[in-house]
């Protein structure tokens, strides 16, 4: 002999019932009369074979069988959600939109992380900003990205930030340069070396301008550059000295355009962090990228990892 099933509507009235404890406002919440609602419990309990709930006075008591439906209806409706979510996350990831923004410094590899992205999910469409820190912390409080790669995560406002790969920030000088080739230097070398500095703003600037504010250091600024490719350009052509991200001086290394100061207390280890708003939930796209990103970072992560906790 086949069961006969309660409804998806009868269970859902049950869940109601039992957060009201009163017939009335249970119809009220799902617009339903409250002789209609009473029809379908009477009909619950003619199924589970047992009364569900019993009325005191004013007052409505779920029984024990009651109790265990209700628990059970919320079961299978939680489930049934939890459903609908993957499915929705399954359809976003196969044409949703990605809206990220970078600090300057992060286009040197994200756009590179994003490519390959991509590849898994050909589907989406993606937009990516540039900016510095500054901008981009303004871009973050008016909500306008799914997600913001910079070098630390902002203190004054709430964000949940991922830190998912290291940013080792060196001296760069030409290749000519006296210092070239030294084994630890002191950081008091650096005193009166004219410098080319990222513009105001920059978190690559901030963090050399810490390194050399706690030192005691006295660099000459002798350019101040938006560009990280300027910088290089400069400091190959003799103009001075500059802190830059390991991740953007890669080809020049290797072609021995431009050499690393070894200087004590160098490289300034930073982590490249992915955030958003705290109150924001981010897509599944945008979701499915912090997971990537993160996966991507413990791939090339050093044997002593020293990540930052995230936050938030
Ligand atoms: P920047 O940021 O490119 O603005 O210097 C890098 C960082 O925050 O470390």
């Amino acid at each position: 002999m086949t069961r006969r099933h309660p409804t998806l509507h009868q269970l859902e009235i049950m869940t109601v019932l039992a957060r009201h404890r009163n017939m009335t406002q249970a119809a009220k919440e799902l617009h339903m009369s409250t002789a209609a609602l009473s029809v379908q419990v009477k009909q619950l309990a003619a199924i589970v074979g047992a009364p569900l709930h019993e009325q005191v006075g004013k007052q409505l008591f779920l029984t024990g069988a009651g109790r265990q439906v209700e628990l059970a209806a919320q079961d299978i409706l939680d489930r049934l959600e939890a459903l609908y979510e993957a499915l929705e996350e399954d359809r976003g990831l196969e044409r949703g939109t990605l809206k990220v923004s970078v600090v300057t410094t992060a286009k040197y590899f994200v756009p590179r992380l994003l490519g390959r992205f991509c590849k898994q999910h050909p589907g989406i469409d993606v937009s990516l900003e540039v900016d510095n820190r500054h901008g981009l912390l303004e871009r973050l409080a008016q909500n306008l990205d799914d997600l913001y790669v910079m070098g630390s995560a902002p203190e004054d406002l709430q964000v949940v930030a991922v830190p998912f790969m290291e940013n080792r920030l060196v001296v760069v000088a030409p290749v000519t340069h006296p210092l070239v080739g030294r084994a630890g230097l002191p950081p008091a070398a650096l005193n009166g070396e004219p410098f080319v500095m990222r513009e105001p703003g920059s978190g690559t600037r901030l963090a050399a301008e810490r390194f050399f504010a706690s030192h005691k250091v006295h660099v000459t600024v002798r350019m101040t550059l938006g560009s990280t490719e300027a910088i290089k350009q400069a400091v190959a052509g003799e103009l001075g000295l500059a802190v830059l991200s390991a991740h953007a001086i890669g080809p020049e290394l290797a072609c021995g355009d431009l050499a690393v100061l070894d200087v004590v207390g160098f490289p300034l280890v930073r982590w490249w962090y992915a955030l958003h708003p705290a109150g924001k939930r981010p897509s599944p796209i945008a979701r499915a990228f912090l997971a990537y990103l993160e996966a991507e970072g413990a791939a090339s992560a050093s044997p002593v990892d020293r990540r930052p906790r995230r936050t938030g």
